[in-house]
């Protein structure tokens, strides 16, 4: 989704801070850039260009540039073609501005300034709040009352930085989108953001601002950003915190993606995750979580996280026997759904900034019942609103397909399941889960060193015409993730079935071109090799992920994916998933397809 970028300071080099701020969000997906800066004689200058970011770098290439103050924009495009023009900042005379969000009545505003005689120059819906907010300044309305104003007036979750020309300040606000602002250790810098990954590196201190709180970043006044009420009150409606992201720890090193560093850094994040939640502000919040004692769970999230929310359910239901109910967020929110006082919310998120996911919170909050987050994203909009929160320690995912997050979301959700059974001070207990924990971890190192196997299978199969990824019980959820994975960065038609559920229907479609990838788990072992066989008959090419010394197993498979299971119980199903994110890296690899930023897509979906 579109990424935003402000500086506001004495470098003058300005222009290229933001530059590299954009160049950290890429990974959020987008398809346009563009800078808007003030010059060495006070003059607005705008660059921006349709495509990748290199097309604006080389744009700017020969200026000679001197800025201080400068905003930043990739743009995600939902009202408007990708053009030049429609890419941000989005600028007149008086005013220039960058937006992340949808404006749901732009059309209406627009209609209204046109009767007025405002000349529109894109199709997009950001331009109106620009002429919206410069409609007020023509009538002499002062900036920050003019920008509250005309944020009043629009509808749905954005987040907006302005640049005003007039006294080279910034201001910032934003409704449900994600915004986030920085001060360098001395005071002297401040800097925007739609991401704090962004930042990483530039900032000392962040600022998490709630919806509706206007930032004013001025050098007029003590502080370097101010923050406001819509009736322009000061306020103190932020949340403040040390920046702890280094640029190194987010950089690719040795690996070729991004999402292969983020797949090698699971056995790590696994052992580290239980030293988290056995001591300190991870055991605080898991103890405070189980006591709310839910009759209900109510897990809402989208996409990957909605199938990590549904591998937690077998726990939540298998080992706690406690009801509970997985929906994707972007149905909930629009049922009625039936939300009991003692049902307790859990949503599932890497980012915390996903609409969906943030609007089904939002209902469930209102509705009364407790919320809690599984998120990775410290200081997010779900981690904010939600009254307790179960932080992942994924570090930050700059692949946009999720692959570490999933691993933690799952083992949060174990760890959850664990308090909620009442066994967290049980020593003996803590003892054993830490041990599973780690029998995980070294069986997922084992799969990274010789995922060769994997690699080769890939290279066998990458040009197949359909893929469907089966499995049973706990690994229905891993196999719908499989296919997932193989859709975002293949661009191969893939579904993740009900190993039991093909032959009443999708059975149709096998046959030599389509690929059957089946998890052989131990659990209804017999009743998988039948699916298998009922595929193989008619002539569907099989991958078998199963335990390395079933023969049966191995006999059926075109080709077979050796894995041992022993050990390792209802934490099984994140050791396949592992399988399935390296198949689906190789064959993206064979493909040549961009693995870390696939098409048409974006990281973190603020968006409906
Ligand atoms: O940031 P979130 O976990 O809330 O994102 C939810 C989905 O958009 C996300 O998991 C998406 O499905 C991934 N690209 C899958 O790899």
């Amino acid at each position: 989704m579109c990424g935003i970028v402000g500086y506001f300071g004495p470098s003058q080099d300005s222009v290229k801070i933001v530059l590299e701020g954009l160049k950290r969000l890429e990974y959020r997906g987008y398809d346009s850039a563009g800078v808007s800066f003030i010059d060495q004689n006070n003059h607005l200058k705008v660059y921006k260009k349709a495509g990748k970011l290199d097309n604006l770098k080389e744009e700017l290439k020969d200026k000679d540039i001197v800025a201080r103050t400068c905003i930043g924009h990739t743009r995600w495009a939902t009202h408007g073609g990708v053009t030049d023009v429609n890419a941000h900042p989005h600028n007149n005379d008086i005013l220039s501005i960058i937006h992340n969000g949808i404006i749901e009545n732009a059309h209406e505003i627009r209609a209204q300034l046109e009767k007025e005689g405002v000349k529109f120059k894109s199709e997009t819906d950001s331009e109106s709040f620009l002429e919206l907010v410069t409609y007020e300044l023509r009538k002499d309305v002062p900036i920050k009352e003019a920008i509250a104003k005309s944020f009043k007036k629009i509808h749905g979750n954005s987040s907006f930085v302005v640049l005003y020309p007039k006294t080279g300040e910034i201001f910032a606000i934003k409704r449900g989108a994600p915004l986030v602002a920085g001060i360098n250790e001395i005071g002297s810098e401040a800097l925007v953001s739609s991401d704090p990954y962004a930042l990483a590196g530039m900032v000392h201190k962040l600022y998490f601002p709630e919806d509706e709180v206007l930032l004013h970043i001025s050098a007029a006044n003590h502080n370097l950003i101010n923050f406001y009420e819509l009736d322009l009150t000061k306020t103190k409606r932020y949340l403040s915190k040390k920046q702890d992201l280094s640029v190194q720890v987010s950089e690719k090193g040795e690996y070729e993606h991004y999402m292969l560093k983020e797949i090698h850094e699971q056995p790590e994040l696994i052992r580290a995750l239980t030293q988290y939640y056995f001591g300190g502000e991870g055991y605080e919040s898991l103890t405070r979580v189980a006591k709310l004692k839910p009759e209900r769970i109510l897990i809402s999230a989208c996409g990957t996280a909605a199938y990590a929310g549904t591998v937690a359910k077998d726990f939540f239901e298998g080992i706690n026997r406690i009801p509970t109910v997985v929906e994707l967020a972007s149905e909930f929110r629009y049922r009625n759904p039936i939300i009991k006082p003692t049902d307790l919310g859990i949503f599932v998120s890497q980012s915390g900034e996903t609409a969906d996911t943030l609007a089904a919170q939002a209902m469930c909050k209102k509705s009364g019942i407790k919320t809690v987050s599984i998120a990775n994203v410290e200081g997010s909009t779900l981690f904010r609103d939600c009254d307790e929160n179960l932080l992942i320690r994924a570090g930050v995912e700059i692949g946009v397909a999720s692959t570490k997050a999933f691993t933690q979301q799952v083992l949060t959700g174990r760890l959850l399941s664990a308090a909620l059974s009442g066994k967290l001070d049980d020593a003996e207990y803590r003892v054993k889960l830490a041990a599973k924990f780690s029998l995980l971890a070294e069986r997922v190192d084992h799969l990274l060193v010789h995922s060769e196997v994997i690699k080769n299978v890939a290279e066998s199969i990458y040009n197949k015409k359909g893929f469907f990824y089966t499995g049973r019980g706990a690994y229905y959820p891993i196999a719908l993730e499989g296919a997932l994975k193989l859709k975002e960065i293949a661009y191969v038609h893939a579904e993740g079935y009900a190993a039991g559920e093909l032959k009443h229907g999708p059975i149709a479609l096998i046959d030599e071109e389509i690929v059957n990838v089946a998890i052989i788990a131990p659990e209804l072992y017999e009743k998988t090799i039948s699916n298998i066989q009922e595929n193989k008959a008619r002539k569907g090419i099989i991958v078998g992920i199963g335990q390395a010394e079933d023969k049966e197993g191995k006999r059926l498979s075109d080709y077979y994916i050796p894995v041992d299971f022993n050990g390792l119980e209802e934490l099984a199903p994140l050791y396949v998933n592992v399988v399935n994110q390296l198949l689906a890296y190789y064959m993206a690899k064979f493909k040549g397809t961009d693995i870390d930023k696939p098409r048409n897509l974006a990281k973190s979906v603020t968006v409906e």
